[in-house]
């Protein structure tokens, strides 16, 4: 085995990191990124001393982020994300010269904390794969957030979800960043919800159509980069539980009742459970599947925490996205209702279900972005 890679090598690695988050928490010309960005040339001016070097190539092979021929230590959260932030933008090859200026740096890192495609200059060169990632942000650049392609890779990867968690959630992962990057590419502010084919898929439709409207009412406060990827994450993940309930009750025509109920609100604990035990799954996930049934006014519905509380604000939105998509699309038990009849029901579950500012704030988005495609629609 390789030792660990040299110092240097690894303080850039954690500047470039740093760039990259303070970036997506603050605007381009905040203190903050200008000095994150000048820590970030200074490290590479030192990286590249340590190694009598012009330039340092990161390559990345598999999980790993290869320097000359070291792998940069594993183990280390900022090698992961790290080899994280390379791979789900396509990037195989970055080269960083000397001479770099923090202009440079702040145009190279915005892509990686905002979306976007890297992109190389002076003293940045980017070698990027034709792969689906990249396939995957061409398709949003031509404006089509929801192409029946990258559904299918949608489809594809909540099939691996449930044959092998850990690997599963990094391809649903690249799900999140793909919708992410279709919202904010789209010409018109469209929130592009996708068509139901059958009830079998309603789960999985539903699933990214909540992930959809949850990553746009977050857009909509100035939530962005790993925040919002990894509330869309938790949205897109809320009713994982559901992959626990028999078909026969998940599909049962009519509403449900007795024991069949009680099976089916099982679901936001199973789910929660379920994503204890995955590798890699961050704690919001956890929570938003625990509470997308709980209201705003603590009054209990399900699960019933030991005390009463308000859900978390990510969950919140969730069951805002929840509801309403619901409502909007045919189920087993019944039709899809028009837009403003959803957004009435949510109205009238203001201040009881659900924040009434929340309430206001996606009936806005609605209104003014209009939803493509949606079974109701
Ligand atoms: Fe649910
Ligand atoms: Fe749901």
């Amino acid at each position: 085995m390789n030792g660990p890679a040299p110092d240097p090598i690894d303080r850039l690695v954690v500047q470039l990191d740093q760039a990259i988050n303070c970036r997506a928490l603050y605007s381009a010309t905040h203190p903050n990124v200008l000095r994150a960005t000048e820590r970030m040339v200074a490290a590479l001016e030192a990286a590249c001393d340590a190694r009598h070097e012009a330039a340092i190539t990161f390559l990345a092979v598999g999980d790993d982020v290869v320097v000359g021929r070291e792998p940069l230590g594993r183990g280390s959260l900022y090698v992961e994300q790290f080899v994280h932030l390379l791979t789900r933008r396509g990037v195989e090859r970055l080269t960083l010269a000397r001479g770099l200026t923090a202009d440079e740096c702040r145009a190279f890192v915005e892509p990686f904390a905002v979306g976007g495609v890297p992109a190389g200059s002076a003293h940045v060169e980017v070698g990027r794969v034709k792969a689906k990632v990249k396939e995957g942000l061409e398709a949003a650049a031509s404006h089509e957030p929801l192409s029946s392609r990258s559904l299918d890779e949608a489809r594809e990867a909540f099939t691996a979800f449930r044959r092998d968690g850990r690997g599963g959630l990094r391809r649903l992962e690249d799900v999140v960043w793909g919708l992410i990057e279709g919202l904010s590419r789209a010409t018109r502010e469209v929130i592009p919800l996708a068509p139901l084919k059958d009830h079998d898929e309603y789960t999985f439709v539903h699933s990214i159509n909540v992930s959809l409207l949850t990553i746009a009412q977050a857009r909509a406060f100035g939530i962005q980069g790993d925040k919002l990827h990894d509330l869309g994450t938790a949205a897109l993940l809320h009713d994982v539980g559901k992959l626990k309930i028999p078909l026969e009750v998940l599909n049962r025509p009519g509403r449900l009742e007795g024991e069949q109920w009680k099976i089916m609100q099982g679901h936001a604990e199973l789910g929660a459970r379920h994503l204890c035990g995955i590798e890699g799954c961050r704690p919001l996930a956890v929570l938003v599947a625990y509470e997308h049934h709980m209201r705003y006014d603590g009054v209990p519905s399900y699960p019933q925490p030991r005390q009463a509380r308000r859900p978390n604000l990510v969950s919140q939105l969730t069951s805002i996205s929840d509801v309403f998509d619901a409502l909007c699309t045919t189920r087993p038990y019944s039709k899809a209702r028009p837009r403003d009849v959803a957004l009435g029901v949510l109205a009238e579950r203001a201040g009881t279900f659900h924040d009434p500012f929340l309430v206001e704030s996606f009936a806005r988005i609605v209104t003014e972005s209009g939803l493509a495609l949606g079974d109701g629609s």
